[in-house]
């Protein structure tokens, strides 16, 4: 695997070498980017780790990109800012379009809370190998939820911007599938990603 931008580079004096032969071989399944989307406690971690085995069931190699395990590697630098969500985005859609160039079937769980910053990493990844999951739930419900205890402290004022009450998530508009966590069981969920993907071949 030969690393290189995606885009123009911020940098000056930098030629990328023009590398050929890049691609891995090509195998039976299309190499895809499954993004999820939603807000935090939607289910996006969750279903991604019941995807992962099925997905290795058929063969498939398979990488997992999730936002709270990216955040303290990758981009642990990263604030929930605007501007460091867009790059913590950004980030994560440069490695999986080198991961899925590689051959891998790449699931990235993040919140990518605004439309701009998923617009960005369908560019990124290639529009052909991207698909965008929309794990919809009622905002009642995450917080209901609250697996990490994270909306009570928000509403306590002990988290400012947190997304769903102190910052705006965007939902997709036209997601490749829409599936809505609080009605949905997850092997459901599994089923219908698998199947989307087993019927795009
Ligand atoms: S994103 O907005 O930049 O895409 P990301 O998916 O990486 O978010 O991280 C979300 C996780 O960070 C949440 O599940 C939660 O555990 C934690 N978190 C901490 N602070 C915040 C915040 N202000 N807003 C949302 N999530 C937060």
């Amino acid at each position: 695997m030969i690393i290189h931008t995606s885009g123009p580079t911020q940098h000056n004096n930098l030629v990328p070498y023009p590398f050929t032969g890049t691609r891995a071989a090509p195998t039976a399944a299309r190499p895809t980017v499954i993004w999820l989307t939603g807000l935090s406690a939607a289910g996006k971690s969750t279903i991604v780790d019941s995807l992962n085995p099925v997905l290795q069931a058929r063969g498939l190699t398979t990488c997992i990109l999730d936002g709270d395990s990216v955040r303290t590697g990758l981009c642990r630098d990263l604030s929930f800012s605007a501007e460091d969500r867009e790059e913590n985005v950004r980030r994560v859609a440069e490695v999986a379009a080198l991961m899925v160039e590689a051959g891998l079937t790449v699931m990235v769980a993040l919140i990518s809370p605004t439309r701009a910053a998923r617009k960005l990493a369908r560019s990124i990844v290639g529009s052909a190998r991207f698909v965008e999951v929309f794990v919809d739930v009622p905002l009642a419900v995450a917080e209901a939820r609250d697996p990490k205890g994270l909306y009570r402290r928000a509403r306590a004022g002990g988290i400012a911007g947190f997304t769903g009450i102190d910052s705006a998530y965007e939902p997709p508009e036209f997601p490749e599938l829409h599936i809505r966590s609080d009605e949905v069981e997850v092997q459901r969920a599994v089923r219908m990603i698998d199947d989307w993907l087993l019927a795009r071949g």
